[in-house]
């Protein structure tokens, strides 16, 4: 018999919040390390270059950070694990560990901040020992669990969440033991309580406890030719997240209040209330138009995710029979910009695709539009292709199934004054605006009258010559 209680419905009971009992905090200006340094010059994007920004593959920025100075506070105090292959990184504390990359980079309102966290644990039975406990706490008072799915393996025991101000605790699950034979990978697969169970966490906790009670009198039973189930209990964390937040004053409207360590330091970046985390600190934001990381000085700029020039040689340049010319492009090193990366999916039947829901029917480069193939109807109510850190250049409408764009998020007197990142490069090319119906997108690029091809390339405006000579021949053959 398993026994799995609807857990979300057990929890807000038993919510123990141990905010005052957690680390306390310390401001990067007052923190050990840093005495004496200024802390508006400690944020500074020139004194946060040499502090290290990844660890293995993961990478991470302020106000995360190791090392003195590099960080905001102790709450975002990492530490890489270089011994460990491949590199581990974790929030402080230690136990806590980090398995995607913590950007704080905004584009548009943060809504939530979270960092994607493990924290397993394997706990060896012990013989004459029933209770075994396990303990998580908010690596610091910036963090709350925002959900975590949990695969328990082991074998006869019940799973208890415990209420330690009530001394009380409720059972989440119970685990019997499979057939002798069945292994702990086997178990886990399946995790439906026979050697395996699942635990679903999903509300804002800053701590738990689980207790595990053996049903056996206290005794191992003899586990020749038994697999690991019989040994231990492997908590293992299939997902799970943390909310995080600046807690220094617990709403925008307190910082207005007291300035002292605002964090939205960066010019054109506000402050946002943490709507899933009420009252439990801010977030900051930058402003429309702008994007970066607003706990830095000049962290918010204006877009400069566009790169003019292929990074790699002999990039292929079409798709079956649909050309592919730059600033788009299929590889690595051969688009201008990520939201111009496309899938060739498909040669020999012309698939190319921004994403699993749009296919590219044809790419336009002088009236700046691409074609679209929709795969289902309701898509085609609003065009949205959403790549992570990319400003949305692409204005779809309704009925049309052509989309127009634009190369960045910029006016073109603001494009040609960062002239390494300005995308008309051929001569005789020019800028132009691109709108939607909401408002200026972006710019774009064209060849002038006269001339034809690809403004963003070099030399990518040739003069209509043949056409012009066609033209003229024209009537003498007649
Ligand atoms: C901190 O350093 C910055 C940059 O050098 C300077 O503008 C500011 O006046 C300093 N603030 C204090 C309180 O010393
Ligand atoms: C940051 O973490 C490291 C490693 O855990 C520790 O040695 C150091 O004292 C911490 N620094 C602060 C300011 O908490
Ligand atoms: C880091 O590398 C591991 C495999 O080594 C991979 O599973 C993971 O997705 C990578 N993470 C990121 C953020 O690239
Ligand atoms: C588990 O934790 C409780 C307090 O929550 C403690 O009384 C008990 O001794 C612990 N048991 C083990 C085996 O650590
Ligand atoms: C549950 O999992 C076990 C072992 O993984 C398996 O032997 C058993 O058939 C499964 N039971 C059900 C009802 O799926
Ligand atoms: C966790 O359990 C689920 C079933 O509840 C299973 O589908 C999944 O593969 C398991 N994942 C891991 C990593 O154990
Ligand atoms: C616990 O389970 C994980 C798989 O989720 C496995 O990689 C690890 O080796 C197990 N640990 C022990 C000590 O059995
Ligand atoms: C301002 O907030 C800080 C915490 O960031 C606190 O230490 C300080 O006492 C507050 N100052 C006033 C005047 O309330
Ligand atoms: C582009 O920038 C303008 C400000 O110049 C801003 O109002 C607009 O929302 C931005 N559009 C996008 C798609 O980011
Ligand atoms: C391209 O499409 C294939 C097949 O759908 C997919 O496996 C692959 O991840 C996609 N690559 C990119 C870069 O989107
Ligand atoms: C095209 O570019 C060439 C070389 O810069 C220049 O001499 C010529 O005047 C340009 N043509 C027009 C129409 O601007
Ligand atoms: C875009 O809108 C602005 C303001 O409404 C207008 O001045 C401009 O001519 C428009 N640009 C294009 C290319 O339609």
């Amino acid at each position: 018999m398993i026994d799995m209680s609807p857990f979300s419905s057990v929890v807000p009971l038993l919510l123990f919040v141990l905010f005052s009992a957690v680390n306390p905090t310390v401001r990067s200006s007052s923190a050990p390390g840093n005495q004496g340094i200024n802390s508006t010059f400690l944020l500074s994007a020139d004194t946060l270059e040499g502090c290290p920004r990844s660890c293995g593959n993961l990478s991470f920025n302020y106000p995360f950070g190791i090392g003195s100075g590099c960080f905001r506070n102790p709450d975002f105090n990492l530490t890489c694990d270089n011994t460990a292959q491949p590199p581990r990184l974790f929030l402080q504390g230690g136990t806590t560990e980090v398995v995607d990359d913590i950007d704080p980079i905004t584009y548009g309102t943060p809504y939530f901040m979270s960092v994607d966290v493990d924290f397993s644990q394997v706990i060896s039975m012990r013989p004459g020992a029933n209770t075994y406990n396990m303990s998580w706490h908010a690596p610091g008072r910036s963090f709350a669990l925002d959900y975590a799915f949990l695969n328990i393996t082991g074998c006869d025991f019940d799973i208890y969440l415990i209420d330690q101000d009530r001394n009380s605790g409720v059972r989440l699950c119970t685990v019997t033991c499979p057939d002798k034979e069945i292994t702990e990978k086997v178990a886990r697969q399946n995790c439906n309580g026979t050697g395996c169970c699942t635990i679903e966490l999903d509300t804002r906790l800053s701590a738990f406890q689980f207790k595990f009670v053996h049903h056996g009198k206290g005794e191992l039973e003899a586990r020749t030719n038994k697999s690991s189930l019989w040994d231990r209990i492997n908590i293992t964390t299939v997902d799970a997240s943390l909310l995080w937040s600046i807690v220094d004053q617990p709403t925008c409207a307190s910082t207005r209040d007291n300035r002292t360590n605002y964090a939205c330091i960066s010019s054109y970046s506000k402050c946002y209330d943490n709507p899933l985390t009420p009252d439990l600190g801010y977030l900051c934001g930058c402003d429309s138009g702008y994007s970066g990381n607003p706990y830095v000085r000049n962290g918010c700029q204006r877009d400069n995710g566009y790169i003019p020039a292929e990074q790699k040689a002999n990039c292929s340049r079409s798709c079956g029979n649909i050309s592919v010319p730059f600033p788009f492009g299929l590889e690595e090193g051969c688009f201008a910009r990520k939201l111009f990366q496309l899938n060739c999916t498909n040669a020999s039947s012309s698939s190319l695709q921004f994403d699993d829901e749009h296919q590219v029917a044809y790419i336009n480069i002088s009236e700046g539009l691409v074609g679209i193939r929709y795969t289902s109807w309701y898509e085609q109510l609003e065009f949205k292709v959403y790549v992570p850190k990319q400003p949305d250049l692409y204005v779809g409408s309704g009925e049309s199934s052509s989309v127009k764009w634009a190369v960045a998020n910029l006016t073109c007197l603001e494009a040609k004054q960062n002239y390494s990142g300005y995308a008309c490069v051929s001569i005789n090319s020019t800028c132009l605006g691109v709108n939607s119906t909401d408002g200026y997108i972006g710019y774009r690029c064209q060849c002038l009258p006269g001339f034809q091809g690809n403004p963003y390339v070099q030399n990518g405006c040739e003069e209509k010559y043949r056409e012009k000579f066609r033209f003229l021949r024209t009537p003498v053959q007649t």
